[in-house]
C-alpha cells in the first residue's frame, strides 16, 4: 500500500480484525483522478457510502473534493469532518422529511431528485423553511452494466432515478415552482463497471436530455455522471481514468456546463485492508478450512456480492499450498471470506491480510452475533493514528434499556 509499517506491530497494538489504510495511497487514487480529469476540472463529490471514516472524508475534503451523501448520517458525518456543505451533493431515493430539512438547513449544493413524490416534500420543506432548493434531476438512463445485479442501477428495473422519458415533463413543470431551482441531471448507472461502453451509452443519452432541456427553454448549469469506476480485485481490466476522462471530453464538455462526478470505490480501492488472525483449522473430510477472526459482520461483500478478495498471509511462506475455505467465527454458512482458494499450510495465529477492502468494507459492517466492529487505522509513513477503535461490549449495549 506504499507505507513502509510493520503491519504486525498494528496487530499486536490495536488487535484483529482491523482495518488498515494507507494515506499515501488515498492521496495517490485522489490525485490520479484529478490528474486524469485536469482538463475538465469537474467537482469531484466522493461517494461517502464508499468509505465513511471521518479522517478518510478529511483527507479528501483537503484534496478539494466534494461529497456525495446519501443520509443524513453521512450529512452529518461530512460537516464534522469539517467538508464545505456547498460541494456537498444528496442522492438517494429515500430522503425523509427530517434529512431534507438538515440539508436545506445546512445549505449544500443540491438534492439529486429520484420522484415526483420527493420533488413535493422538497418544495413544502423549501416553503416553510423560505429557503429555495437547488435539484437536479437523477434521470434513469434505462442503461445496463455488466456488474453484480445489486450494483445495477441504470434501468428501468432498478428502483433509482427518473424514467428518462418523463424527465422533460417535469423539468417543465419545476419552471412554475417557486421553491426549487432546477440546475442540472444526473444520473449513476451502477458500481464496478469495468467497460467503457455503458459510459459512453449513457453519457451520449445525458448529453441529448441536456440538449434537449435546454433547447425547451430550461436553462441547466450542471451535469453530474455519478461513480461506478471498476477497479481490479482479481482479473478485471478496469477501463482507466484516463479513457474516461477522453469520454467525458468528447461527450459532456461540449455543453459547456459544470461537470459534476462521484466517484467511491475508485477513490479507496487498494489503499485498504482488513488484517485477520487466524484462529483455528480445520478438516472435514478433506475439505480444509481456515477458520479467521474476521466475519461476514466485518466484511459483507464476499457473502453479498460473490465479490472476490486477494488474501495473503503476511508472513511468506513456503511449501505446497493448499485448497482452504477462509471462514469467519459467526454462526451462517454465509459467513466466508474466500472459497477454494489456494493458501500455503498455515498455523493458527497467522496473520492474513485480505486486500482492496477500503471501499464499502467498514462502512456494511455490523454488530451481528453481538460482535463488535472493527477498528481503523491510518499509516502515513512510519506510524499510525487510530482512526476508529474498536467497539466495546458497552457500546454493544448503549442504545438499550431492559424496558
Ligand atoms: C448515487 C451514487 N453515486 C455514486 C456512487 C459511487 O459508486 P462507485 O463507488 O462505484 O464509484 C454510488 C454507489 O453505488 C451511488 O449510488
Amino acid at each position: 500500500m506504499g507505507e513502509e509499517l510493520d503491519l504486525e506491530r498494528i496487530a499486536l497494538e490495536v488487535g484483529t480484525p482491523c482495518y488498515v489504510y494507507s494515506r499515501a495511497a488515498l492521496l495517490s487514487n485522489v490525485r490520479t483522478l484529478q490528474e486524469a480529469l485536469h482538463r475538465i476540472k469537474p467537482l469531484v463529490c466522493f461517494a461517502v457510502k464508499a468509505n465513511q471514516n471521518l479522517a478518510v472524508l478529511r483527507l479528501f475534503a483537503d484534496e478539494g473534493a466534494g461529497f456525495d451523501i446519501v443520509s443524513g448520517g453521512e450529512l452529518y458525518r461530512v460537516l464534522r469532518c469539517g467538508a464545505d456543505p456547498a460541494k456537498v451533493i444528496y442522492s438517494g431515493v429515500g430522503k425523509t422529511q427530517e434529512e431534507i430539512e438538515m440539508a436545506l438547513a445546512k445549505g449544500i449544493l443540491m438534492f439529486n431528485v429520484e420522484s415526483r413524490q420527493e420533488i413535493e416534500l422538497i418544495r413544502s420543506c423549501a416553503r416553510q423553511l423560505r429557503k429555495t432548493a437547488t435539484i437536479a434531476l437523477r434521470v434513469n438512463p434505462d442503461i445496463a452494466v455488466q456488474s453484480h445485479p445489486y450494483m445495477q442501477t441504470g434501468t428501468h428495473h432498478h428502483k433509482f432515478g427518473i424514467d428518462y422519458e418523463e424527465i422533460p415533463a417535469i423539468a417543465a413543470y419545476l419552471r412554475r415552482q417557486p421553491e426549487i431551482r432546477l440546475r442540472g441531471i444526473a444520473c449513476h448507472i451502477g458500481s464496478q463497471i469495468t467497460s467503457l461502453q455503458p459510459f459512453e451509452k449513457a453519457f451520449k443519452r445525458m448529453a441529448w436530455m441536456f440538449r434537449e432541456l435546454c433547447a425547451s427553454g430550461i436553462q441547466l448549469e450542471t451535469i453530474n455522471l455519478g461513480g461506478g469506476l471498476g477497479v481490479r480485485y482479481k482479473d478485471e481490466k478496469p477501463v482507466g481514468a484516463e479513457n474516461y476522462a477522453q469520454l467525458l471530453e468528447k461527450h459532456i464538455c461540449p455543453l459547456g456546463a459544470r461537470i459534476l462526478l462521484e466517484p467511491g470505490r475508485y477513490l479507496v480501492r487498494d489503499a485498504g485492508l482488513l488484517m485477520t488472525r487466524l484462529l483455528y483449522t480445520k478438516t472435514t473430510r478433506g475439505k480444509i478450512f481456515y477458520i479467521v477472526d474476521a466475519g461476514m459482520n466485518d466484511l459483507v461483500r464476499p457473502t453479498l456480492y460473490h465479490a472476490w478478495h486477494e488474501i495473503q498471509p503476511l508472513r511468506q511462506v513456503g511449501g505446497e499450498l493448499l485448497q482452504v475455505d477462509v471462514v469467519g467465527p459467526l454462526c451462517e454458512t454465509g459467513d466466508f471470506l474466500a472459497r477454494n482458494r489456494q493458501l500455503p499450510r498455515l498455523r493458527p495465529g497467522a496473520l492474513l491480510a485480505v486486500m482492496q477492502a477500503a471501499a464499502y468494507g467498514q462502512v456494511q459492517s455490523s454488530n451481528y452475533n453481538a460482535r463488535r466492529r472493527a477498528p481503523e487505522v491510518m499509516i502515513q509513513g512510519n506510524r499510525y493514528s487510530l482512526i476508529r477503535r474498536r467497539e466495546t461490549y458497552a457500546d454493544l449495549l448503549f442504545q438499550e434499556t431492559l424496558g
